[in-house]
């Protein structure tokens, strides 16, 4: 199959690329390099470096290629900055998303949209599911919902061009952890802890994930790719294990050897964030991967 990945650069773009390369596909890359690695981009793949904003580097990407599918997971990610960079994350976030569905449309792609569980923004009935509303605080609190609101307003672009006939499908990741994610300070939780010497942990540690292992991510990446009759659902790529920050922390520091300290609680985090993956039979996806599984593969 003719695939264009955005994002194939990040964390989970190149190793869905790696997956697709793997098995066979033809696959061109577009990413800004503003956060992902040029090193971690499959050599089997065609990069083209450009912002996902811009029509005309869509077009350098897709013309003479036509890809049949389109995975649009160019983003900015990473808790602090939707505080520190709100206005990024939306133009990016909002506006990318936009260029992502006209493209689809131009070449007569399937889109796959990467959503996020923070679309629910601070939804606290849990499990979440397709029908779940999302929940945000007012804004002049603080930024935290850049992010999952401008994901919320992806999904609603895609829903409506779905309504209009075009195959448009949303993954919501959950907490994925594995090689390559960032642990830097824009970085995300299990990386932070496994670089960061004490382990901080914010506020009291009690608030709940559910963390899964890239490599099943990708698995069900895959399937979302490959099935018909898709258009306009949505499936939560995640688990039903749920383990505290602080049990988190506990972990990784035992196997590091390091001390744990608390530190001040992240606006808008919220106490838990469980996936509701009933929509996943459809796929026949399931993650398999314990969490002590995939830490000592991380470590
Ligand atoms: N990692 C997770 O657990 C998780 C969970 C839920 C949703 N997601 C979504 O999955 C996608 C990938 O996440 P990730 O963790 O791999 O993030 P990442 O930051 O590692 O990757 C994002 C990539 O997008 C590129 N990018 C950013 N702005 C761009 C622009 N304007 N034009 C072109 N490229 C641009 C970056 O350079 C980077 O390579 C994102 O849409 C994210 O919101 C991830």
């Amino acid at each position: 199959m003719r695939i264009l990945v955005t994002g194939g650069a990040g964390f989970l773009g190149s190793h869905l690329v790696d997956a697709l390369v793997e098995r066979g596909d033809e696959v061109v890359v577009l990413d800004d390099l503003s956060r992902g690695e040029k090193s971690q981009i499959n050599s089997g793949a065609r990069f083209v470096q450009g912002d996902v904003r811009l029509f005309s580097d869509w077009e350098k990407a897709c013309e003479g290629f036509d890809p049949e599918v389109i995975h649009h997971l160019a983003a900015i990610n990473g808790t602090r900055r939707f505080h520190k960079e709100a206005d990024l994350v939306v133009d990016v976030n909002v506006n990318g998303t936009r260029m992502s569905l006209k493209a689809a449309k131009e070449y007569g792609s399937t889109l796959i949209f990467y959503s996020s569980p923070e679309a629910f923004g601070e939804q606290e009935n849990m499990p979440l599911r397709n029908d779940s509303t999302s929940i945000f605080t007012p804004a002049h609190l603080h930024q935290r919902h850049s992010y999952g609101a401008s994901k919320h307003i992806g999904e609603l672009l895609c829903q409506f061009e779905s309504r209009k006939g075009l195959d448009v499908r949303i993954v919501r990741p959950c907490n994925v952890y594995g090689p390559r994610l960032r642990g830097d300070d824009n970085g995300q939780v299990v990386s932070m802890m496994m670089e960061s010497n004490p382990i901080v942990v914010h506020g009291d540690g009690l608030q709940t994930r559910s963390l899964t292992w890239i490599h099943d991510v990708t698995e069900g990446l895959l399937k979302v790719n490959d099935a018909s009759n898709l258009s306009g659902k949505a499936f939560n790529l995640g688990t039903n294990d749920e383990i505290s920050m602080l049990d988190l922390a506990t972990k990784i520091a035992n196997l590091r050897g390091v001390e744990i300290i608390h530190g001040e609680s992240n606006h808008g985090d919220s106490k838990r964030r469980l996936p509701d993956l009933s929509m996943n039979k459809e796929i026949d996806w399931v993650a398999k991967t314990g969490l002590d599984d995939g830490l000592s593969q991380l470590l």
